[in-house]
């Protein structure tokens, strides 16, 4: 029999597959539906401690492409296939007392589950790094199991949140460090794709002590413009700011950022998001290195916590392994690592003489062939 159970950070999960910080997990009765409906852990709708107020119209929009043709329209219409979501809502609007309370009943009601609590507090100055601190303490003596800090959401109202601190290395240090002098649980980090070299940034969150690394959260971008009407899809009175991609049309974007992070840091933990609706997907991940997987868009579009999604996961997922004779996750995770390589290491056909796009040598009347990198 194929044992899905898995250690991630430390913590035992009874599949690798967690709801990520989104919709789904943004109250209580969400949550325990989630457990009751198979999924092994969830990680909270972040929580802080600024107050939230959302734009005035709709939070999320998905964007679908039809099936005989190129349209790319949010309208919702028969005969089309899903691209992608697009989301401009903030964290939580609940404040940090009306989880109080809560998560400790649900951890109560579901020991054997896993409860994530997703955090963020600015970064500006001292009060804003005590502010992480204070939403650690309160999160681990509620009973979770691990934090999530979130240095990923793209539109944030303030400069100092969200992606901007995941823009900043120095940053995602600092605050990683000061979360860690007060937790006693494991810390995870939550990047933004939206860099130029994400390496860097899971390098610094390392430094600054964290357990684990989750990527993607959602990509920046703007809805698409209404050819009839000329406005964006998605506005408020006629005004959009950037939001934020998630769904199919990331999967492989998110990927190759994953597989930058684990190919730099092989024996780390990481928790792959981006695009994942079936099994096939979570694999990319796992083939990658990765422990577990989260998943969000295509969760809210199947009963806004995805009872189908995580039956097919775990469905997926089993019948892979029992195929394959893998007897635990272990067995394949990271066995795709290795096979991405610098393109000059891509075989050329034989009949070329291929120097990794560098002359052989010095040919007189030309510059001198530069060394290889
Ligand atoms: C409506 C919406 C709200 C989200 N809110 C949060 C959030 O509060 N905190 C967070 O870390 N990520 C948030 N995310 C990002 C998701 O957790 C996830 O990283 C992203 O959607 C990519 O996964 P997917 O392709 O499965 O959707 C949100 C995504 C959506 C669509």
């Amino acid at each position: 029999m194929a044992d899905l159970s898995t250690k991630f950070t430390g913590i035992r999960f009874e599949n690798p597959f967690l709801l990520s910080s989104a919709p789904p997990t943004e109250s209580d009765s969400n949550i325990m539906r989630a457990f009751d409906a198979g999924w092994a852990g969830v990680v909270t709708k972040t929580i802080g401690l600024h107050p939230v107020v959302n734009v005035k119209g709709p939070k999320t929009k998905f964007l679908r492409a039809d099936n005989s043709g190129y349209r790319l329209s949010m309208s919702k219409r028969a005969e089309s296939t899903l691209i992608a979501s697009w989301n401009w809502e903030l964290i939580s609007d609940k404040p940090l007392d009306w989880w109080i309370g809560k998560l400790s009943r649900i951890k109560k009601a579901y020991p054997n589950k896993v409860l994530v609590a997703s955090i963020m507090a600015g970064s500006g100055n001292d009060k804003e790094l005590h502010n992480w601190q204070t939403l650690t303490k309160a999160c681990q003596d509620e009973g979770a199991d691990a934090v999530e800090l979130n240095f990923s959401c793209p539109h944030m109202d303030r400069v100092d949140m969200g992606s901007n601190v995941g823009k900043d290395k120095v940053l995602c240090s600092v605050v990683t460090q000061a979360v860690k002098e007060v937790a006693t649980i494991p810390v995870w980090v939550k990047l933004t794709p939206a860099t130029a070299d994400i390496v860097e940034e899971a390098a610094a969150s390392f430094r600054g002590g964290a357990d684990a690394i989750s990527s993607s959260n959602t990509f920046p971008s703007l809805p698409v413009i209404d050819p009839n009407t000329l406005d964006f899809e998605m506005n408020v009175e006629g005004y959009v700011s950037s939001g934020g991609l998630g769904g199919p049309a990331i999967l492989p974007l998110s990927l190759a950022k994953m597989a930058q992070m684990t190919k730099a840091f092989p024996d780390k933990a990481f928790s792959g998001i981006g695009g994942v609706a079936n099994f096939d997907h979570a694999l990319c991940y796992i083939l990658l290195g990765c422990g577990t997987v989260q998943v969000c868009t295509a969760a809210m579009l199947d009963q806004a916590i995805g009872p189908n999604v995580i039956k097919g996961l775990i469905a997926g997922m089993t019948e892979f392994m029992e195929r394959r004779g893998y007897k635990s996750l272990e067995d394949f995770q990271g066995i795709r690592r290795d096979r991405i390589v610098s393109h000059s290491q891509i075989k050329r056909p034989e009949q070329f003489d291929y120097r990794g796009g560098y002359e052989a040598e010095e040919v007189e009347g030309y510059a001198r062939p530069l060394a290889r990198v």
